[in-house]
């Protein structure tokens, strides 16, 4: 059973004159434990499936179903989606949504502490997981006062410290250096393996492409 099926997806905003088409009957497919690239240039709809799928932004049209059960069908969203994004999906968005006025290792720990783990036990995780993505001597410290690429990171811990059976990442790598960039894909392939999650991760960068399982191509809202 796959992880996450969108299928015949679409998501027209406005209406009239400023009638957009963003998805155009757009579906795809991830198992868990896979790692699959959306690539596509700019405005091709990569944000929106992305959205659409984790129901942050529903379609208009079409259907998702996330192991085994619909969870969108008949322009209806069919189930509490804060809590399915709580409890199952790792979110990474280009802006990066951290608050400002906790540390990075508090940022990190406020999705375990939602998912009721006990605070302390929050704070240790959370502190280990950024040692690994080597943000380990930043963890006292406030997002504002992170680099980009620093910011970028700690928006992929928090997006993964809860072991979330999805991952959905808008290019997460933008704004690191190859070499972080990198380790970064190594994080999100290693727990697509390990821990069975499916990896969905937006990417124009050719340096990246090498290591996942299958790539999906966007045009014009379609998938080609
Ligand atoms: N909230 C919105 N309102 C109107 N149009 C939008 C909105 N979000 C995205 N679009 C349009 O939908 C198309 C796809 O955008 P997007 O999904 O952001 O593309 P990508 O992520 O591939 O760059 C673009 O034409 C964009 O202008
Ligand atoms: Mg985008």
């Amino acid at each position: 059973m796959p992880a996450i099926v969108g299928e015949h997806l679409t998501k027209v905003f406005g209406r009239g004159e400023t009638e957009v088409v963003a998805l155009r009957d757009a579906s795809i497919e991830v198992d868990a434990g896979e790692l699959v690239a959306l690539m596509g240039p700019s405005g091709s709809g990569k944000t929106t499936l992305l959205r659409a799928i984790s129901l942050i932004d529903p379609p208009t049209e079409g259907r998702i179903t996330i192991a085994g059960t619909p969870v969108y069908e008949r322009e209806r969203v069919l189930i509490d989606d804060r809590r399915l994004r709580r409890e199952r999906m790792g979110i990474i968005f280009q802006a990066y949504n951290l608050i400002p006025f906790l540390t990075a290792a508090e940022n990190v720990a406020l999705v375990l502490t939602l998912n009721r783990v006990p605070a302390r036990e929050a704070l240790r995780r959370a502190r280990n997981l950024l040692e690994r993505l080597d943000l380990g001597h930043r963890a006292g410290i406030h997002p504002a006062t992170l680099s980009g690429g620093e910011q970028q990171r700690l928006a992929v811990a928090r997006a993964v410290v809860n072991d979330p059976a999805l991952i959905l990442a808008d290019e997460p790598t933008a704004a690191l250096d190859t070499e972080r960039g990198k380790a970064v894909m190594e994080l999100l392939r290693r727990l697509g393996r390990e821990r069975q999650a499916a990896v969905i991760v937006v990417t124009h960068d050719e340096r990246m492409i090498e290591g996942f399982d299958r790539v999906y191509h966007m045009t014009d809202g379609r998938i080609t």
